[in-house]
């Protein structure tokens, strides 16, 4: 932190806002291949917890690039720093107290590792959404694995660029074999516990 920072403490803490709304907050992190299903997956469960009452928030990768992180390309640095600031505002949505839903293909272990210190380990939960290439190829919902394969696009995670599957995610989904209403109720079933409040 720059010396000449000095953080204010205000007097509503986190443990207060999570009380008023009667709910723990943390991250649900999506990762995966481009047109694995991660927003998919991700808008489906945030449906299920608003409709029982809990407050959400999600982040998404094509919506966010388009605003705070439109300076950034996907060169591997640049993706380093996408994830940073998303970590950064995921925690702030933390503070706030909302479960924060974040869908980004993050393809690398350090910078996932990253938001896990960011946001600490505690409120952390990891979701890997397990797509082949092939399947996500074939899928090409937008396209973009043709154009990847022209050689239109540089980087293209899965074709031009490394995607390093998480090794021990909390939960893992593969959408070849389960459906979306089965992924929902793995993820809800695992996050249930944390959504209690643990504190009076
Ligand atoms: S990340 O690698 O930095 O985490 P992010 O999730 O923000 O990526 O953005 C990925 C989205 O950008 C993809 O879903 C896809 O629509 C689009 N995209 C455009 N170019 C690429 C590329 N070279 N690699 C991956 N995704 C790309």
């Amino acid at each position: 932190m720059e010396k000449n920072i000095v953080p204010h403490s205000y007097q509503i803490s986190v443990q207060d806002r999570q009380k008023l709304n009667n709910q723990n907050s943390f991250l649900i992190w999506f990762t995966g291949l481009s047109g694995s299903g991660k927003s998919t997956i991700a808008n489906a469960v945030e449906k299920e917890l608003f409709n029982n009452d809990v407050k959400t928030y999600t982040l998404d990768g094509d919506n966010i690039r388009s605003g705070i992180n439109s300076d950034l390309t996907f060169a591997p640095e640049d993706r380093t720093e996408n994830i940073r600031r998303i970590a950064e505002i995921a925690n702030l949505m933390i503070d706030a107290g909302l479960v924060t839903l974040a869908a980004f293909v993050s393809p690398y272990k350090k910078d996932r590792d990253n938001i896990r210190s960011i946001v600490k380990d505690v409120n952390f939960v990891e979701v890997y959404i397990n797509t082949s290439v092939e399947e996500c190829e074939r899928r090409d919902v937008k396209g973009l694995y043709k154009k990847a394969r022209a050689g239109e696009i540089k980087n293209m995670t899965g074709i031009s660029a490394p995607y390093e599957a998480p090794e021990n995610p909390d939960v893992e989904i593969n959408t070849e074999t389960e459906t979306v209403d089965q992924a929902v109720k793995k993820i809800i079933d695992y996050i249930k516990p944390k959504l209690q409040l643990n504190y009076e």
